[in-house]
């Protein structure tokens, strides 16, 4: 069994209020960790307050768009030191109607997924040093997608924001490790929650929140840095891609949404 996570740690969590991070929140609050968590809406996360008070602190916070992020965070992760672990979850997810291109919508996908989480990191930083510096262990876990994998249509936004996302977790994972901090990249399929429930076509393999929420913390005791899951889809996706370009190409475009692709015809 890996150090992460062993005897009570210190977690920040973020995106805590619905779907995975909610899931995620009850789970490691029955495993007796202290959290700090944050979201957007205050009430959902008064609401999980109210599971186990004493362990759990309330930040509301904007990540896409509070530019003051990391001097907000200091206090309430000075309160919480020493900070074990982050777990950096909130993301956003919309789809682009390419007969419609509209940039605001990879702006949007950009903003949350990935600057938001790149000034989460700015905030967490200081405190995982100062864990490290105790001779605790620190790791920064980061949420991504396993969709970017394949060239879904609609996805260019939330595709490409995860894309980035992904390359950042696994650059930092480089820079960090003469710290000791881990970087852990959790990439996830189809999960049910309010951020999928949007969606209109079929979702293979689709798990619970409660499932994902196992899956990775089970992933983070056993010491790995890279998790995915379920891995039907995973494999279905690495098998996928790792076809000849062409063939990839010719498939992504079938898939590729019918009205979509009318839409784009009467535009012409
Ligand atoms: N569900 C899936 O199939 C799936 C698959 C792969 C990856 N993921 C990733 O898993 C993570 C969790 O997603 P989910 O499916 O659990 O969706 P969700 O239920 O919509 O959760 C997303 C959370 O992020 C928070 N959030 C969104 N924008 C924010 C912002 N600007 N500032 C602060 N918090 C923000 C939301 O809270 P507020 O609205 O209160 O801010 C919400 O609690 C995301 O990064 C998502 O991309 C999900």
């Amino acid at each position: 069994m890996n150090e992460r996570l062993s005897g009570s740690t210190n977690i920040w969590l973020t995106g805590a209020g619905s779907g995975i991070g909610q899931a995620l929140a009850r789970k490691l609050l029955a495993d007796g960790h202290h959290l700090l968590i944050s979201g957007r809406q205050r009430a959902p996360l008064e609401a999980i307050k109210t599971l186990a008070r004493g362990r759990v602190e309330v930040l509301p916070v904007d990540i896409a768009t509070d530019e003051r992020l990391s001097d907000q965070l200091q206090q309430p992760l000075k309160e919480l030191a020493p900070l074990g672990m982050v777990i950096l979850n909130a993301g956003t997810c919309e789809y682009l109607d390419a007969s419609q291109f509209d940039a605001s919508v990879v702006e949007r996908n950009m903003a949350t997924n990935v600057i938001g989480t790149a000034r989460c990191i700015e905030a967490a930083l200081p405190a995982l040093r100062a864990t490290r510096r105790q001779g605790l262990p620190a790791t920064l876990v980061i949420v991504s997608s396993s969709a970017w994998w394949f060239p879904f249509g609609r996805a260019e936004g939330y595709g490409a924001s995860k894309a980035a996302l992904s390359y950042l977790a696994r650059s930092l994972r480089a820079d960090l490790a003469s710290e000791g901090i881990e970087v852990v990249l959790v990439s996830p399929g189809f999960v049910d929650t309010p951020l999928t429930r949007q969606n209109d076509f079929p979702m293979p393999f689709l798990v619970s929140a409660d499932a994902a929420a196992q899956r990775l913390i089970q992933g983070l005791h056993s010491g790995r840095s890279e998790l995915e899951f379920p891995r039907r889809f995973t494999w279905m996706l690495r098998i996928l891609g790792a076809l000849p370009r062409g063939l990839v190409d010719a498939l992504a475009a079938r898939l590729a949404r019918p009205e979509t692709k009318k839409k784009t015809e009467d535009t012409q």
